[in-house]
């Protein structure tokens, strides 16, 4: 045998030499779920070591993460159903607490990056993204909430806003409301590929914010995040926000979609995200706590093959475990 792969296997320095993909904290965003209220640490039973913080808490730990190397965090409101309306309109409420949460940590972190979250579903009495109208995810009439809603982000401090509805247009909408109104250095990291995920169960636990079962109301999102069957349809969506203005494109879920993830880097010049959702980072947290897996092999294996498929940037739920293993 000439030719034996084995050798350039033979010790970690050689490994090193060959090593196609690099990763490292700098590729992670940490999501953090806030919630009103003082001195809160709650830990969300579906997806552990993860909490629901209050506006007081949450500075703490962004503190906490960024001397451990995270630097880019995503915020995620847990809303009282109190304040849920059908128009969702505590979402876009100047004076909520998710906006003052982005206030403090930029007067406290001024060099962490925050990304936000567009969407209805965590203020909506539905839990739907968009309005809901005679039984239909109403598009059109949802733009100018989302809109609205991110223009008050990028003015609370948030870095780069982050659409997670699906509807369509709304790349756009939003690019063009935050150019009116001066914001035109916020970036936007746009759900190109957000697919109608079974994945998300843990985080609908968090925020409470699952769709209702009642008859007016569609029990998925079927109707506007992809079909978890298409692969090519994400083209579509990626031309779309390229055209309408997007900084990033993201494909959600990550593990289970490693192909779109590939796809979309081969074809397209734009920085790519993936999306680890709370549905992948439980189940490995389960198979571990079982002793099934091994967490310290298993858990940067798997960041590791999101950013090999072509991921330049991953929000993951271990980013925290991530930064503190590299750190032993
Ligand atoms: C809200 C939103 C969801 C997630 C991120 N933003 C849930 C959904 O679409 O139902 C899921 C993230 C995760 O599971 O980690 N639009």
């Amino acid at each position: 045998m000439k030719i034996r792969p084995r050798r350039n296997r033979a010790s970690e320095v050689i490994r090193s030499f060959t090593r196609e993909t690099l990763f490292s904290l700098d590729h992670l965003i940490y999501p953090l779920f806030v919630m009103d209220g003082k001195g809160i640490k709650d830990e969300i039973t579906s997806l552990p070591g993860n909490y629901r913080w209050s506006t007081d808490t949450v500075i703490g730990e962004v503190s906490a993460c960024m001397e451990l190397g995270i630097r880019s965090f995503i915020l995620f409101p847990k809303v009282d159903n109190a304040l849920k309306d059908p128009e969702a309109s505590y979402g876009y409420d100047e004076s909520n607490f998710y906006l003052e949460a982005a206030r403090q940590i930029k007067k406290r972190c001024p060099s962490c990056v925050l990304v936000s979250d567009v969407a209805l579903d965590p203020y909506s009495s539905h839990g739907h993204d968009g309005l809901v109208i005679d039984g239909i995810i109403d598009n059109d009439k949802t733009l100018p909430l989302l809109s609205k809603m991110a223009v008050l982000q990028a003015q609370a401090g948030f870095d780069i806003i982050g659409p997670s509805d699906m509807m369509d247009g709304r790349v756009g909408m939003i690019r063009n409301a935050l150019d009116r109104e001066g914001w035109v250095h916020t970036g936007i990291m746009s759900y190109t590929a957000k697919y109608a995920s079974a994945y998300y169960g843990p985080f609908r636990d968090a925020l409470d914010s699952a769709p209702v079962e009642e008859e007016s109301v569609p029990t998925d999102k079927r109707t506007y995040q992809m079909d978890p069957a298409n692969k090519f349809e994400a083209f579509t969506e990626a031309d779309l926000d390229v055209m309408e203005g997007a900084d990033f494109l993201m494909v959600k879920p990550a593990i289970h979609y490693l192909d779109v993830i590939h796809l979309l880097k081969e074809n397209y010049q734009m920085p790519i995200a993936a999306y680890h959702v709370s549905g992948e980072c439980a189940m490995l947290s389960a198979a571990c706590q079982n002793g099934w897996l091994d967490f310290q092999q298993a858990m940067p294996e798997a960041l590791l093959s999101i950013k090999r498929a072509g991921a330049d940037v991953i929000i993951t739920y271990f980013a925290k475990d991530y930064a503190q293993l590299v750190s032993q």
